[in-house]
């Protein structure tokens, strides 16, 4: 009874060990990994609903969270391509700023003016990059039904 045991968890060690080799192939994992530009943008897409929503509901903490992702998002596309040219990229700075501080002073009507100019922002881009078939627009429902959006505590 006891070998047997020994064998599946010798096996369980074989399995994580060559799981954890595929996964990093040179060494560090996240070092050799270059996510593409339209994944980059894929999760902006998603944090862009998720801000939306969370400025709408008053949920404060999860709005600069989402803000910060995607402002983590944009730096890597400019870090990762430097193809894209800094002034399409400089446009978003003005609108993050003015999110920023309508969270900051949780201001429900300055928040969705800046959530427009935010999304303007992104066409902007789209545009002026040959990508003018990507138009983003203000989310109109909620796409996730597995988070809440609502904040724990009444703001
Ligand atoms: C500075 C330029 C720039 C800005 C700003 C920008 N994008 Fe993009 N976006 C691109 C480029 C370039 C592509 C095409 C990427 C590709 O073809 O690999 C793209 C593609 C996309 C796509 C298509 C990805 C897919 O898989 O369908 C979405 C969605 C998207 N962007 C959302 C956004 C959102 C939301 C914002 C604003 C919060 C934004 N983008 C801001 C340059 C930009």
């Amino acid at each position: 009874m006891k070998s047997h045991m020994l064998i599946v968890v010798s096996c369980a060690g074989a399995i994580l060990t060559s799981f954890a080799a595929a996964q990093s192939p040179g060494g560090l994992p996240s070092a050799n990994y270059i996510p593409h530009l339209g994944d980059i943008m894929g999760a902006t897409q998603l944090r862009h609903f998720k801000l939306s929503f969370a400025g709408k509901l008053r949920n404060w903490e999860l709005a600069s969270y989402e803000l910060d992702q995607i402002k983590d998002s944009l730096q890597d596309a400019v870090t990762l391509y430097p193809g894209i040219p800094v002034t399409d990229m400089t446009i978003m700075a003005e609108p993050v700023r003015l999110l920023g501080e309508a969270i900051q002073k949780k201001d429900p009507r300055k928040f969705s003016a800046a959530f427009s100019e935010l999304t303007a922002a992104c066409n902007g881009c789209h545009q002026a990059i040959g990508r003018g078939f990507i138009v983003i627009q203000v989310p109109t429902s909620s796409p996730f039904s597995n988070q809440i959006f609502e904040p724990a505590a009444k703001p």
